[in-house]
């Protein structure tokens, strides 16, 4: 029998016998609020003010994989889960998730693995953010909190181990109990696998590919309702946590790579300064559409998070499906990239 099935027996088993004893799954926070007199980052939309952070610290966690250390002046307190919006200096704009100290007001720790064919965002933490640089970041934002409960499992693939990182240690303080499962292709590239190791002992599963080939997750079947299901890493890890959960329940899920959201129906956008009309087919966005006939239009994330889309709303009904914009600003605007229209027809100032 694989260590790992073993492992998840013998886990499982333990789970049962506390859950029975123990209180139901809470939808507060794990984490406490901290009692600090600065804004804190809560669910969903959380801070979008834009704020100056130094590299103070860069190092290599594992290959492949730069840790920075971001100082400044009034950072928002954090909770497990919680990200931040990186403004790289070609403006481009990418979410990494806090993995640092959520009790330390000074600084944030983010980590990034360097994706060779991917689109830049990557590439250029490694290549121009060094001790000394100064970058614009916003948020901290979680979308992805650490319910109450009393036992956890989370399985991580990869970079996906940073989000998880903090839930780990405050699942550990919090007297929880808990276990990690931490995927990736080779030990040398799984960052803070000392870490986890040393905290967890025998109730981290480490699978490295090239040492045992890939998660065995069944024992995902029989994981009590009230044990809270954490995943965090490739989209095929996330989509073989959710087939294997019993059936009727979820895991949570971050997912840093999703697709811009689509669906929905067919509707018309105006440019009204263009003087041009595009349709935007159920399986299209808006920004895709407008873009055919506006080129240089900027745009970022493409996934409602960094606010480049922005474009005034001068008729129609929007349906917002980004977490930026404040009821204010979405009075009059919305972010083309995730957001559509309710009707039939919307028309922008463009
Ligand atoms: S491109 Fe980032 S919010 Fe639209």
């Amino acid at each position: 029998m694989p260590r790992f099935t073993t492992v998840a027996l013998a886990a499982g088993a333990a789970l049962l016998v506390r859950h029975a004893v123990r209180s139901r799954m809470s939808t507060a926070p794990l984490w406490p609020m901290p009692a600090l007199d600065v804004p804190v980052s809560g669910f969903g939309r959380g801070s979008t003010v834009p704020r100056r952070v130094l590299v103070t610290g860069r190092s290599t966690p594992a290959e492949g994989v730069v840790e920075l250390r971001l100082e400044g002046a009034g950072l928002p307190a954090w909770q497990p889960g919680a990200h931040v919006d990186l403004v790289l200096p070609s403006g481009l704009v990418r979410q990494y998730s806090l993995c640092g100290d959520p009790a330390d007001p000074s600084s944030y720790t983010v980590a990034t693995r360097l994706i060779e064919d991917g689109r830049g965002g990557s590439r250029e933490v490694h290549e121009q953010l060094h001790e000394g640089t100064e970058v614009e970041i916003r948020g901290p934002r979680n979308r992805f909190p650490l319910v109450g409960a009393p036992a956890y499992v989370f399985v991580a693939g990869g970079i996906g181990i940073t989000p998880v990182l903090p839930m780990v240690r405050a699942a550990e303080s919090s007297g929880a109990d808990w276990r990690l499962v931490y995927c990736g292709r080779s030990r040398a590239t799984m960052p803070y696998l000392d870490e986890v190791e040393r905290l967890g002992g025998d109730r981290v599963t480490v699978v490295a590919e090239d040492e045992s080939g890939f998660p065995e997750l069944d024992f995902l079947a029989h994981v009590p309702a009230e044990t809270a299901v954490y995943c965090c890493g490739p989209d095929g890890l996330m989509d073989a946590v959710g087939a294997a959960m019993p059936e009727g329940r979820a895991p949570r899920l971050e997912r840093f790579s999703a697709a811009a959201p689509t669906g929905g129906t067919a509707f018309e956008v105006e440019l009204r300064r263009s003087g041009r009309t595009v349709t935007v087919a159920a399986d299209r966005t808006v920004l895709e559409a407008v873009r055919e006939e506006v080129p240089g239009l900027m745009y970022s994330c493409r996934q409602g998070f960094c606010g480049t889309c922005r474009q005034q709303v001068l008729e129609g009904e929007v349906d917002h499906r980004d977490e930026l914009l404040t009821d204010a600003e979405r009075d009059g605007s919305m972010l083309i990239c995730v957001s559509r229209c309710t009707g039939k027809r919307l028309v922008l100032d463009l």
